[in-house]
């Protein structure tokens, strides 16, 4: 069984959950996509009315709800209460409100706990914001995805109306702006690059080659895992 651990870090845009999907099946370990975790909550959050601005009420939900990843095909589900809420993570209203969510640390840390319990298992991709540095700090292998504003914006715009979401660009630009800005100066585990991990730019990159040297970096660490 593989115990690698691959951690991918990086703004909202830049491409981690399709390029991290794609080293995980290439290599035939799991995929976690921890910004899932993080939008479950704020998707719950909305629906029971808690502001997402509330740190003692986004506390509490945090210890009452029962948060479960399930593994699915190349990816996995996420089931609050026995609900599957994968459908609704994309809502631009959670995309909104999942920043200030994720800043509480009581979030927080319920989010870390279980990402760490995959982590222990080992032979996973997990991506993120704080996976290298806070969550699986000791992953064998490091990546930082970036990309130009403007390019991560016209991907984000693309991804939205492929799902069928009507959305004004220079808007989308604005919020996911916005959204480093918040992600980047909050207090606990900030979106950093971790000083080990590769740092890659995708602007203007394909997706396969992005792919090929994360691979490359794994490489070393599979001899002896059945590689
Ligand atoms: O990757 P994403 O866009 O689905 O992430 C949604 C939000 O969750 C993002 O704005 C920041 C937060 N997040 C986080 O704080 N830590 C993580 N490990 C993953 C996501």
């Amino acid at each position: 069984m593989k115990r690698l651990r691959v951690a991918i870090d990086g703004p909202a845009g830049a491409g981690k959950s399709t390029i991290a999907r794609r080293v995980a099946e290439a290599l035939g370990l799991l995929y976690v996509d921890t910004g899932a975790m993080y939008r479950a909550i704020t998707w719950t959050a909305l629906q029971e009315g808690v502001d997402p601005s509330d740190a003692p009420a986004l506390a509490g939900l945090a210890n009452r709800v029962h948060l479960e990843l399930r593994p699915e095909g190349e990816g996995a589900r996420v089931w609050i209460n026995g609900r599957d809420v994968t459908p609704f993570l994309r809502d631009p209203r959670v995309t909104r409100a999942v920043s200030a969510v994720a800043g509480v640390p009581a979030i927080r840390m319920r989010m870390t706990e279980l990402q760490r319990e995959w982590a222990r298992r080992g032979g996973v991709v997990m991506d993120g914001r704080d996976i290298g540095t806070a969550v699986m700090p000791e992953a064998e292998v490091k990546v930082f995805l970036t990309a130009s504003l403007a390019e991560r914006a016209k991907r984000r715009v693309e991804e939205l109306r492929r799902q069928g979401h009507a959305c004004d660009p220079d808007q989308v630009e604005r919020e996911l702006a916005e959204r480093d800005r918040a992600d980047t100066a909050r207090d606990v585990s900030p979106l950093v690059r971790a000083p080990d991990a590769r740092l890659i730019d995708t602007t203007g990159r394909d997706v396969d080659s992005v792919v090929r040297e994360i691979l490359t970096l794994c490489r070393p660490f599979l001899r002896g895992e059945g590689e």
